[in-house]
C-alpha cells in the first residue's frame, strides 16, 4: 500500500503533524498547569475576603478578646473562604467555618505570620490530608492575624484536554493534513514526475532508439536525467560506430577479396593461360594479399591501443634522430614524385615512449603528406620547443582539409571527398586514428591546421623528457 513515493511522504507528514501537536499541546498544557492564570479566580477571592474582613474588622480591635473574637465570627459569616484568626502568638482563636480549624493551623504552625504580613497570595504545599493551599496573612491591631486561605484547586489532565484543546487540536490537525496531502502530491509529481521520464527514456534506450531527458526536479533528479543523456548519447554513439566499423571493414575487405577470387579462379579454370598471363594475375593476388595483411595489421593495431593492451615501450626516444630517418626513408619517394622533401634543424630533444611506434606515426603523415600533394610541391618537416612540450609539424603545399573535414580525418575510416577523387594510392583511412591513439598515450595532442591557404599542416605535441640542445 505505501509502496508509491507520494503515499509514503503523506503518511511522513501525517506521522511529523500528529507528533508536532501532541509535543506543542502537551507543553501548552505544561506550561497551563505551572501558570498562575488558571488559579486567578482562586487568588483574587482570597484577595477580597481578606481585604474585607481586615477592613471589617480593623475599627474592633480594642474591644476586649472575647468580643473581639464574637465580632469575628458575626463579621466573617459571610464569607466563603477559609478565615482564622489568631493571637500573636499563633494561638488559635476562632474560624468561619467550622471543621477547617486544624487545616489551618498546620498552615499558621509552618508559616511566620510576621514575615507574610501583608505579603501577596502565597502557595503552602502540603497541608492537611496533604492538599496544597493559597493563603494571605493580615495583621489586626497589635495583638491579632487573620489568616485567609483556600484549598488549590487540581485541574485534570485529560478535564484540560477535552474542554480546552482537544476540538482546536482536532481541527488544525485536519487542516494541516488536507495541507499536508497536497503538499506532499505536488513535492511527490516534482521527483517522480522526472523519474518516471529517465525510466521511459531507459526503456526507449532499449529498443535503440534516443530520447533526451528534459532536466526538470530536485537537482540530483536532474543530475541523474543529465548523467543519463550524456551516457544515452554515448551509447548511441557507440552503437552507431559499431555498425560504420563493421559496414566499413566488409566494404574495405570485399573489392581485394573479389578480385583475389576473380584471378584465382581465372588461373584455376584455364581461362589465363600463357605464363605472363599467369605471373600479372599472381601479381596482383599478391599485392590484394598484401593490401588485406595491412588492413588487417591496421584493425589489430588499432583495437589494442583502443583497448589499451598494446604493448607500448618506455624508452629514451632521440627526435631529432628519428625525423632524419624518416626523411631518409621517404626521400626516395619524395624524389620519384618531383615534390620536395625538407627538414629544418630540429631541436635536440628526449622524449619518453616507443620509438617503433612514433616511427609509425610520423611515417604516416609524411606518407599523406606527399600522397596528397602535387608535383613539384613541397613537404616541410620542422619541430620547436613549447615550455615543456616539442611541437612536431609536418607541412605540406597539397590539396588542403576542409576545415569541416579536420576533426573527422582522425576517425576510422573516414577519408575526405576531395582526397578520395585524387587519390594516388588508395589508403584505409586508419593511419591518422592510429596516430592519434599512439600519440595520446604518450600523453601529447594530434592536430590539423590550414598551412596558410595551401596545402596543411599536423602538428604533434609531446612532452619533452629531456632537452639536450
Ligand atoms: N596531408 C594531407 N593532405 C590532405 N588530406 C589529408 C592529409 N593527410 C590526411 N588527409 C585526409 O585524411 C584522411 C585520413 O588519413 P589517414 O592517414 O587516416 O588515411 P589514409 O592515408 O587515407 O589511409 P591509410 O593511412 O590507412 O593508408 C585521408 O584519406 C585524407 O582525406
Ligand atoms: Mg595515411
Amino acid at each position: 500500500m505505501f509502496t508509491s513515493l507520494r503515499s509514503r511522504l503523506w503518511s511522513t507528514y501525517v506521522l511529523i503533524v500528529i507528533m508536532v501537536l501532541a509535543v506543542c499541546s502537551v507543553g501548552l498544557i505544561y506550561a497551563l498547569r505551572q501558570s498562575p492564570l488558571l488559579y486567578r479566580q482562586v487568588i483574587n477571592q482570597i484577595d477580597v475576603s481578606s481585604e474585607l474582613l481586615v477592613r471589617r474588622l480593623n475599627p474592633l480591635v480594642d474591644r476586649s478578646r472575647e468580643r473581639f473574637i464574637q465580632a469575628f465570627q458575626t463579621e466573617s459569616r459571610d464569607i466563603d473562604t477559609n478565615v482564622a484568626l489568631f493571637d500573636r502568638n499563633g494561638q488559635f482563636l476562632a474560624t468561619n467555618i467550622a471543621g477547617s480549624e486544624i487545616a489551618l493551623q498546620l498552615i499558621a504552625q509552618q508559616v511566620d505570620f510576621e514575615m507574610q504580613d501583608g505579603a501577596d497570595v502565597s502557595l503552602f504545599a502540603g497541608g492537611e490530608r496533604n492538599k496544597d493551599w493559597f493563603y494571605t496573612v493580615r495583621s489586626l491591631g497589635d495583638n491579632y492575624y487573620v489568616l485567609t486561605a483556600m484549598i488549590k484547586p487540581v485541574f485534570q489532565f485529560s478535564t484540560i484536554v477535552k474542554d480546552e484543546f482537544m476540538s482546536p487540536l482536532l481541527q488544525a490537525g485536519a487542516i494541516v493534513l488536507i495541507f499536508a496531502f497536497f503538499i506532499s502530491l505536488i513535492i511527490s509529481n516534482w521527483i517522480a514526475l522526472p523519474l518516471k521520464h529517465i525510466t521511459q527514456s531507459a526503456e526507449a534506450l532499449s529498443e535503440g532508439d534516443l530520447v533526451e531527458i528534459p532536466l526538470e526536479g530536485p537537482k540530483e533528479v536532474q543530475q541523474l536525467a543529465s548523467t543519463f543523456n550524456l551516457m544515452s548519447k554515448k551509447i548511441t554513439a557507440g552503437a552507431q560506430s559499431q555498425r560504420e566499423f563493421v559496414a566499413n571493414v566488409s566494404h574495405e575487405l570485399k573489392t581485394p577479396l573479389t578480385s583475389i577470387q576473380g584471378y584465382a579462379q581465372a588461373i584455376l579454370d584455364g581461362t589465363v593461360e600463357s605464363k605472363p598471363a599467369i605471373d600479372k594475375a599472381a601479381n596482383v593476388i599478391l599485392i590484394e594479399t598484401n593490401r588485406l595483411h595491412r588492413l588487417v595489421m591496421d584493425l589489430l593495431t588499432l583495437a589494442r591501443l583502443e583497448a589499451g593492451t598494446a604493448n607500448i615501450q618506455h624508452s629514451e626516444v632521440h627526435i631529432q634522430a628519428l625525423l632524419a630517418n624518416m626523411v631518409d626513408k621517404f626521400s626516395i619517394q619524395a624524389e620519384k614524385q618531383a615534390i620536395q622533401l625538407h627538414i629544418d634543424r630540429i631541436p635536440d630533444v628526449v622524449i619518453m615512449g616507443d620509438g617503433d611506434r612514433f616511427a609509425q606515426v610520423f611515417s604516416n603523415l609524411i606518407d599523406n603528406a606527399l600522397k596528397f600533394t602535387p608535383e613539384k610541391g613541397q613537404v616541410r618537416i620542422s619541430a620547436e620547443i613549447a615550455n615543456q612540450d616539442i611541437m612536431i609539424k609536418v607541412a605540406d603545399t597539397g590539396l588542403g582539409i576542409p576545415e569541416v573535414d579536420r576533426e573527422k580525418i582522425f576517425d576510422r575510416f573516414y577519408q575526405s571527398e576531395t582526397s578520395r577523387k585524387y587519390g594516388k594510392k588508395k589508403g584505409f583511412g586508419l593511419g591518422l586514428s592510429i596516430a592519434r591513439e599512439i600519440i595520446q598515450s604518450h600523453h601529447g595532442k594530434i592536430w590539423v591546421e590550414d598551412n596558410a591557404g595551401r596545402g596543411s599542416v599536423f602538428v604533434v605535441k609531446l612532452p619533452i623528457h629531456r632537452n639536450k640542445s
